[in-house]
């Protein structure tokens, strides 16, 4: 059985201008913890399950288990990657959403159109099958996006995440986001990752040929 750990934000919770500490404190203590919980409770009941052979109840502890660990993931990415200036700098990162995108205009202007209409997260992620970067549209925690996608920068539109400093005005959240994104951590995470390879089937059948 796993178990997993709560992470603490990894700056103080009144450093992220834009992003209230009352937020940040409610959001990380009790919305994520809440994930952890649920991840960690889903582990003893898979583990009670194999003990006494009853399966009953395996299909909402499935649905349970993508939930909260999707939730844990994408919460410590986006602490992760905030604590910055918003400006992007030079290097493999930057070259790489020209490539995909056209310029990094076009790349943000995207990530924050997604966020605008989720209901969930609007995701920078780096696909490890096709080597191309994406922003993918994820409702809740766990839905539309492909196997193999590693998420590098999240952003949270659960009303959660903005309702009490910005009411409706989502879009003034978003904006707050961005000023406060730290690319280095995100280019840097994008090179612990980018050489990953995922093989996908046309590869492996490439590969058998
Ligand atoms: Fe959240």
């Amino acid at each position: 059985m796993h178990t997993y750990e709560i992470k603490p934000l990894p700056y103080p919770a009144d450093s992220t201008p834009g992003i209230s500490a009352q937020v940040n404190t409610w959001h990380h203590d009790i919305h994520y913890a809440s994930y952890i919980k649920g991840r960690n409770e889903v582990e003893q009941k898979l583990d009670k399950m194999r003990e006494s052979g009853d399966w009953s109840a395996l299909r909402g502890v499935k649905l349970a288990e993508s939930h909260h660990a999707s939730g844990q993931i994408l919460h410590e990415v986006f602490w992760d990657m905030l604590g910055g200036h918003g400006e992007m700098p030079e290097g493999d990162l930057k070259s790489q959403i020209i490539k995909d995108f056209g310029s990094t205009e076009n790349c943000l202007t995207e990530f924050q159109e997604v966020a605008k209409i989720s209901r969930g997260w609007s995701i920078l992620a780096y696909d490890t099958g096709d080597k191309n970067l994406h922003i993918y549209m994820t409702d809740f925690h766990d839905q539309a996006v492909p196997w193999g996608a590693i998420p590098l920068l999240t952003l949270d539109v659960w009303e959660h995440a903005y309702y009490h400093d910005y009411g409706p005005k989502r879009a003034d959240y978003i904006s707050a986001f961005m000023k406060i994104i730290d690319w280095n951590k995100v280019a840097t995470r994008f090179i612990g990752i980018k050489n990953f390879k995922f093989a996908y089937s046309a590869e492996v059948a490439t590969k058998a040929g």
